[in-house]
């Protein structure tokens, strides 16, 4: 089975730190969370994934060189513009010659699902498509589904006011095709949950399967830290990480506490981590403190982070206090 992986979105949402390393390609317990993704696909079934790339593709194809990510075969397919969520798919599946029933993710989706359960149940519903579902407390971020007893999704609204919303299950970001869904989308810029959904949900071709598996859409910074962070306490299923990369240098005196330590990161003496993900060559200098952050740059002496993000050329000067925010600052 092939599988289409959206992952060209801007990942606006977790800049500075997207300013250098696009969002699916940042490590999620020391991993790419497209290597985490396309693992769970090929566990599932999946032999072929197909890369919906858009903006900066190059990391990607550099990953993974000889087109092979473990046992699954890449290929890549590169918009010449932003396409959205269904222009995307359209144009990926198009790429790829994709004629049969197909898988579809969000290139931000960490979770447990069991794809193969999932393309059981599309078959036995008999779906044009059928969507992930996950419970949430509340569900009006989300693209929400009205479901009939049968699983067929009688309605599928995107993001609805609070309050409005029609259940608490939410769209989790995978999905099963059939190649007929790829006709219902027009050239140019479409959104799968905008427009496509609620069109096969009124024909009466889409379906839902709910599990309460893990599930968490990477894409915000508290969930992306919480991604990290689920892999050291064992929520995940069959699933963990090393707090500290062998690869990064923690002196004796520093303190790391529910943290993940990624490659050639430097924690100097008198340093304390807590609750914080450091990205792949972060530096926290002598008497330095993070708490609850995501840091890819320097943090100076003494300085403290808390509740922020420091992108790759983002620096904390000695002393200074960075809070609730982040560094660089998005351009406006
Ligand atoms: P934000 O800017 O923070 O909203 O992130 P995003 O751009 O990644 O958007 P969002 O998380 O809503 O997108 C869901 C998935 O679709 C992600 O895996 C994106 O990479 C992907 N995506 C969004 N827009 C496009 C697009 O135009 N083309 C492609 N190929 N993928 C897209």
């Amino acid at each position: 089975m092939r599988a289409v992986v959206l992952v060209g979105g801007f990942g606006t949402r977790l800049r500075p730190l997207t300013n250098s390393v696009p969002k699916p390609m940042l490590p999620v317990g020391h991993q790419p969370m497209i290597a985490r993704l396309v693992e769970r696909l090929g566990g599932g079934g999946v032999t072929e994934v197909v890369l919906a790339l858009g903006f900066r593709p190059e990391p990607f194809m550099e990953a993974f060189p000889d087109g092979r990510c473990g046992d699954v075969a890449l290929t890549y397919a590169v918009e010449p513009e932003p396409l959205d969520t269904a222009g995307a798919i359209r144009f990926a599946a198009e790429s790829a010659g994709i004629d049969d029933t197909f898988v579809v993710a969000n290139g931000d989706v960490m979770t447990d699902l069991d794809v193969a359960a999932l393309v059981a149940e599309h078959r036995r519903f008999g779906a044009e498509a059928t969507i992930h579902l996950i419970g949430v407390d509340d569900p009006s971020s989300f693209g929400v589904v009205d479901m009939a007893d049968n699983g067929s999704v009688k309605a599928f609204v995107e993001k609805p006011a609070p309050g409005e919303e029609p259940s608490n299950l939410i769209n989790a970001g995978t999905y099963v095709f059939e190649p007929s869904v790829l006709a219902r989308i027009p050239d140019g810029r479409v959104s799968i949950e905008r427009a496509t959904f609620p069109m096969i949900a009124d024909d009466g071709g889409m379906y839902g399967y709910a599990t309460d598996d893990y599930w968490i859409d990477a894409g915000r910074p508290e969930f992306y830290r919480a991604a990290n962070l689920d892999l050291l306490s064992g929520v995940r299923r069959d699933q963990g990480c090393e707090a500290i990369s062998p690869l990064a240098r923690v002196h004796p005196e520093a303190m790391i506490r529910n943290s993940v330590v990624g490659d050639r990161v430097d924690v100097a003496a008198g340093a304390s981590v807590v609750d914080s993900v450091l990205l792949p060559d972060a530096r926290v200098e002598a008497h330095a403190s993070v708490e609850a952050s995501l840091v890819m740059g320097v943090v100076r002496p003494h300085a403290v982070v808390r509740d922020s993000m420091v992108g790759a050329t983002g620096v904390v000067a000695e002393h200074a206090t960075l809070e609730c925010s982040a560094t660089p600052l998005p351009e406006a």
